[in-house]
């Protein structure tokens, strides 16, 4: 949560900060601001909004300073204020402090400070941090040594970055249960809370990992350990990013751009060496219990897993979202926890890991952000290689820890002797040809999707409902509508529908129907039964199906037609449209809906 950028340069930082925060905005952004060190005396520009809001008001560009650092916020300790945006600066005005994270004992620390005579100015943790390095600089007179004081005092999680006037070449930065990392550049070096606050000018990174601080000049780096001020030596690692994926590229929003991009992040999932899927896939086939792990979409993801292991592969697997795994976890040496995460930060899902691993566990993750903290942590890592996802609601990301977790479930199959060569080879084809099927629904359908999107704007209530794999595909699908739309939208089993929320079906809710296949048998009859009880209610039917079936709806999307395996993706990716048409009829914040942020840090 939050973005921190950073910049130490041979020249005049210009628009460097702003473009740094800039790139954060989607990890939070309800107020920014920026700090930087002009003839002895730092400068603070901060407001609410925007950075765009900000920069109109208070210029965060054209600096001609040399080092500075930058935040863009989203809220946790304190409101949404001037006061409360970062950077916090200490009393005397020669530190100023940008964090991510929180500081768990900053109220014990706070009350110290200020009966030692500090004015706090802000009600947030954050403003804690500079008091306290104001007043190790006091007793030791050196930057760095108060800087590690401070951070032996502080608990909690943090991502930090300082500057000061009393060493105004360099940023001191830090972390602690919270992402940082250095990009080492040929004119400048950067920090940032992820690659994005500087891809545009370096792909070379260096990692920094919990208990260590850095410190940051134009022309060189350190890492050190807090406990002890040991240097500690780390490569440096090039970024497999193309900046150009982190810019819309002729979309009006990044949601669109990244919906248009699953074809090729399902071809990314689809091109990972099977060797890490069967190493994964083994340790799964000698686990008494597996848990599948996320948050959000990643739970509705896991969720989606427990259908195809139980379909593929006769495996039971536990999904649970990870901030209730605590209450339910019963980890042992005999079992794999697989987290799903598309930041590899999420603090539910982190600390659940940890948990589990601390019980003995084997741990997972199905993760999009190479060295983030889950990637690193887990004993197995399936990186998907989808590429940035900007856009705060996950889509491309989200597909393709589908198609891997399709992989996963299919060798573990062949592994138990559930499926035969023959299934394997023709589920396989069937991914395969998965991407080529998207990208003709998304040439073919979107017209259609739009239409009804700008057609049915108007309606405030909506339930999505799907059965058997296409429960998980109902509830993702309600999730990204709720998300960018702000309309009430519930995601349920067909078949729960009767047990209760039929009472809520009249003219003033829509209901989009799920269907599966007609070759599904069952499943389909089963779910045209849903779309008939809706119907005999007066409710509003809208089915996105695989087979015309006149007169059953009052509207359908068709899809083409798709394996079995596959066929649950198509509907989704259908889903996501309707969601991003609906929100730009609405004229939603469509990259950035209100109150959310892509990567929770925070517990
Ligand atoms: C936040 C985002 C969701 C995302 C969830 C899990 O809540 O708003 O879109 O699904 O975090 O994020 P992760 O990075 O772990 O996939």
């Amino acid at each position: 949560m939050c973005g921190i950028s950073g910049v130490a340069s041979f020249h005049p930082i210009h628009d460097r900060l702003y473009e740094g925060v800039h790139q954060l905005e989607y990890r939070g952004y309800d107020s920014c601001g920026v700090a930087f060190v002009e003839n002895r005396h730092i400068e603070v520009r901060k407001d609410v909004g925007t950075v765009d809001e900000v920069d109109s008001r208070a210029n965060l560009r054209n600096l001609e300073a040399h080092v500075g650092i930058a935040h863009t916020r989203w809220a946790t300790h304190g409101k949404v204020t001037r006061e409360n945006a970062h950077p916090h600066v200490s009393c005397d005005g020669a530190f100023a402090v940008v964090h991510n994270g929180i500081i768990a004992n900053y109220r014990a620390l706070r009350e110290r400070l200020q009966q030692a005579g500090h004015r706090f100015r802000s009600e947030t943790d954050t403003e804690t941090i500079a008091h306290l390095v104001e007043d190790h600089f006091r007793r030791t007179g050196n930057v760095e040594a108060a800087w590690v004081a401070t951070l032996r005092e502080l608990e909690g999680s943090y991502a930090l970055a300082m500057i000061s006037v009393h060493d105004s070449d360099r940023i001191y930065c830090a972390r602690q249960e919270s992402p940082l990392i250095i990009g080492v550049g040929t004119d400048a070096n950067y920090v940032g809370s992820d690659f994005n606050a500087f891809i545009e000018y370096t792909k070379n990174a260096v990692i920094l990992d919990d208990g260590e601080y850095g410190i940051v000049s134009k022309d060189s780096y350190a890492i050190k350990r807090v406990r002890d001020g040991e240097v500690v030596e780390k490569p440096v690692m090039v970024i497999p990013w193309d900046s150009e994926l982190s810019r819309k590229g002729g979309y009006p929003h990044f949601m669109l751009k990244e919906i248009h991009e699953q074809p090729q992040a399902a071809r990314a999932a689809l091109a990972i060496e099977n060797s890490a899927i069967l190493a994964l896939v083994q340790a799964m086939a000698e686990a008494r219990r597996i848990y599948l792990i996320g948050v959000g979409t990643t739970y509705y993801v896991a969720l989606y897993g427990q259908y195809l292991f139980a379909e593929l592969a006769d495996v039971d697997v536990l999904p649970v979202s990870s901030d209730e795994f605590r209450y339910l976890d019963k980890s042992d040496p005999n079992t794999v926890v697989l987290a799903i995460s598309q930041s590899g930060e999420t603090y539910d899902t982190l600390m659940s890991l940890r948990h589990a691993k601390e019980r003995g566990a084997k741990t997972a993750a199905i993760v999009n952000v190479v060295g983030s903290s889950i990637a690193r942590l887990v004993d197995h890592v399936l990186l998907q290689g989808s590429g940035p996802e900007v856009c705060v609601v996950s889509t491309k990301a989200a597909l393709a820890q589908m198609v891997l977790l399709t992989r996963l479930a299919i060798e573990l199959g062949v592994v138990r002797g559930k499926l035969s060569r023959g299934s394997q080879e023709a589920a396989c084809d069937a991914l395969h040809r998965l991407p080529g099927e998207i990208e003709t629904l998304l040439n073919e359908r979107s017209g259609l999707i739009r239409a009804a999107a700008y057609r049915h704007a108007h309606m405030h209530n909506w339930l999505f409902l799907g059965r058997g794999i296409y429960y998980p595909i109902a509830l993702e699908s309600a999730l990204k509508m709720k998300e960018v739309t702000y309309l009430h939208v519930e995601g349920m089993p067909g078949g729960f529908l009767k047990h209760g929320t039929l009472s809520l079906v009249d003219e003033n809710l829509y209901t989009l129907v799920f269907v599966p296949p007609r070759e599904s048998g069952e499943l389909y009859t089963l779910t045209v039964s849903c779309v008939e009880e809706v119907r005999a209610r007066g409710g509003f039917v809208i089915g996105f199906a695989f087979d015309p079936a006149p007169g059953l709806f009052d509207e359908i999307i068709l899809f083409p037609p798709a394996h079995a395996i596959t066929a649950p993706l198509l509907p989704l990716v259908g889903a996501q449209l309707l969601a991003y048409f609906t929100a730009t009829a609405l004229k939603r914040n469509v990259d950035k809906p209100r109150s959310l942020a892509k990567s929770v840090t925070v517990a």
